[in-house]
């Protein structure tokens, strides 16, 4: 299946998120702000079901393109990194956590070997982003390995950044009045919020083939998720790989669809499928020229100076 659209720079996209996340979608960010913005009215809330490391939501409650944000994450560890911020008030603390830290290889060993039923919420979240920046690939379900050659020779602590990363905590601190944050189920999120015609679901849920062994959740229920989504009243957009089973369901359900072009973390071009009720704002005259002002042509999440 081809695509005429292009790719698009996300070095032109403020990295936000604490998390560097596996399937991450700093890449999707200028594809949804002009989602948002074909719109009449801005959404009263961006609700976000399956947050991950939550780059769209944080940009939307940055650039405030909607009145507020929700976020819902299933995972426990991720979890532990919202609520820290969020909801426990501890996210200065997380962020002087970070910064303080004698980051050496036998130090690191020790907290990750911490067993986790001993921790503490933001002791938790503050394993959590470590592990996220010294495994490969920032996984974080099981089995994932610790990096042992890094970039530039700096072995494990080639993504670990604690001046950016306090910085990065210190911001969303900034912008918490607009977010919300519920540890939970993505598809009852959806359910709970169907009959509320104002607010926008940004949907990227854990995907047919890869998730598999980047997720300590990594299934779901497609189908029902589709169902839901038609019976909402809201708007929403949604990403997938671009399998069959998936196509299946959105020809089913007559929802619009469209691949999009993007640079995998490993610099191979690959493409996604968009998925919405009505993706004409995608097809716009004029809308790669849009959204290639937004940045330079040619992106990659692992360009050299592109903090991840
Ligand atoms: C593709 S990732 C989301 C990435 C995110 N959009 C980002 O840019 O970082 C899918 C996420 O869904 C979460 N997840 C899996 N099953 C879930 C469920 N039933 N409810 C909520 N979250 C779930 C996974 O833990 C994972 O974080």
């Amino acid at each position: 299946m081809r695509t005429s659209l292009k790719v698009i720079n996300v070095a032109s996209v403020p990295q936000r998120s604490p998390f560097r996340y596996p399937g991450g979608k700093t890449w999707l960010v200028p594809y949804v702000r002009q989602w948002l913005s074909a719109k009449r009215e801005k959404p009263e809330e961006f609700i976000e079901p399956f947050a991950g490391g939550a780059i769209v939501s944080l940009t939307i409650a940055f650039e405030r393109l909607a009145e507020s944000v929700m976020l819902i994450e299933k995972d426990e560890d991720v979890a532990a990194v919202w609520h820290t911020i969020f909801n426990a008030r501890y996210g200065k603390w997380l962020a002087d956590r970070i910064a303080e830290f004698e980051f050496t290889p036998d130090r690191v060993r020790v907290e990750l070997d911490t067993p986790r039923y001993r921790l503490s919420l933001r002791e938790r979240a503050f394993k959590t982003i470590l592990r996220n920046r010294v495994q490969r690939g920032g996984i974080l379900a099981a089995g994932a390995g610790v990096m042992k050659e890094g970039e530039n020779g700096r072995g494990m602590a080639s993504r670990w950044y604690p001046e950016t990363l306090r910085k990065r905590i210190l911001a969303i601190l900034e912008v918490k009045p607009w977010i919300r944050f519920e540890q939970g189920d993505g598809i009852e999120a959806i359910r709970d919020n169907a009959d509320r015609p104002e607010v926008a679901f940004f949907v990227d849920p854990p995907y047919t083939v890869a998730g598999r062994r980047l997720y300590t959740y990594n299934q779901i229920n497609h189908q029902e998720l589709f169902d839901i989504l038609a019976g909402a009243r809201g708007d929403f957009l949604m990403t997938y790989d671009d399998a069959k089973e998936i196509r299946q369901l959105a020809a089913r359900h007559r929802f619009d669809t469209e691949l999009v072009p993007m640079k995998s973390t490993h610099h191979a071009q690959m493409t996604e499928l968009l998925i919405g009720r009505d993706l004409m704002w995608l097809r716009a005259p004029g809308r790669n020229a849009e959204l290639a002002a937004q940045g330079a042509l040619q992106i990659c999440l692992d360009l050299p100076g592109v903090r991840r």
